[in-house]
C-alpha cells in the first residue's frame, strides 16, 4: 500500500493553513516564483480550474488591474467574484474564437487539466495529451504576442512531438517539476515564454 510522505502531507497541511482548496497552489507559486510567468494587472486564462487554488493564487498576483477567467467542468470552491470569472465548461468543447472576441487576447494561459483516470495507463496519457494540445490551441489563439504558456504534461510516447510543436511557437520553453508534485506522480508542467507566432 502507498504510504504518503513528508513532504506530501507537508504541502496538503500547508494549503490547508494558508486557506487554499488545494495543495496545487504551491506547484503555481514555484513556477511563478522561479521564471515569472504572472505580473500584476495581467489577463490570465486558467484551464482545469476547480477547486481553484491556481485561480486564487492569480488573482492575488494580478490585482484589481488584472481579470482571472477560469474554465473547469467542475465548481470553484468558492463564488467568483472581483476579477475572477467562472465558466463551466468542457475544455475540449471550449470555441477559442468565442473567447477572444468576448474578453480579447489573454497575456497569460495556464492548464492544470488533469483527466479522470481510467487506469489503463496508455488511455490516461492519450487523454492527458488529448487535453494537452486542446490547452496549446486555445494558447496559440488567444495569447498575445510576447504572452506565456504554462501546461500541465504526464510522461508519455508522445510528449516530445508535443514539446517540440509548443517550442516553434515561444522564445523558451523550459521543463518544470515543483516540489510540491507528489514523488510517485509522473506529471510535470512546460513553461512556455513570449509567445512570437500567430
Ligand atoms: C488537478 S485539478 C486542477 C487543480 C487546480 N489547478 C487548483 O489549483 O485548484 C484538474 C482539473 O481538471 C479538470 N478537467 C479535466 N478534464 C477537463 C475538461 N475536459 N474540461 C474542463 N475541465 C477539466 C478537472 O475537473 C479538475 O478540476
Amino acid at each position: 500500500m502507498y504510504r504518503k510522505n513528508l513532504k506530501d502531507e507537508f504541502y496538503t497541511r500547508k494549503s490547508k493553513e494558508e486557506g487554499y482548496p488545494a495543495r496545487s497552489i504551491y506547484k503555481l507559486k514555484e513556477i511563478d516564483k522561479k521564471h515569472r510567468v504572472i505580473k500584476k494587472g495581467d489577463i490570465v486564462l486558467d484551464l482545469g480550474a476547480a477547486p481553484g487554488s491556481w485561480t486564487l493564487y492569480i488573482s492575488k498576483k494580478v490585482g484589481g488591474g488584472g481579470r482571472v477567467l477560469s474554465v473547469d467542468v467542475e465548481n470553484l470552491k468558492f463564488p467568483a467574484q472581483g476579477n475572477i470569472i467562472f465558466i463551466k465548461r468542457d475544455v475540449l468543447k471550449l470555441d477559442e474564437i468565442d473567447l477572444k472576441n468576448w474578453i480579447g487576447r489573454f497575456d497569460v494561459v495556464v492548464a492544470d487539466l488533469a483527466p479522470r483516470t481510467s487506469g489503463i495507463i496508455s488511455l490516461d496519457i492519450g487523454k492527458s495529451l488529448e487535453l494537452s494540445f486542446k490547452s496549446f490551441e486555445i494558447a496559440k489563439s488567444v495569447l498575445k504576442r510576447g504572452g506565456n504558456f504554462v501546461c500541465k504534461i504526464f510522461e508519455g510516447e508522445e510528449v516530445n512531438s508535443f514539446i517540440g510543436e509548443v517550442q516553434k511557437t515561444f522564445e523558451s520553453l523550459k521543463r518544470a517539476r515543483p516540489p510540491a508534485v507528489f514523488k510517485r506522480s509522473k506529471e510535470f508542467y512546460i513553461v512556455a515564454k513570449n509567445f512570437i507566432h500567430r
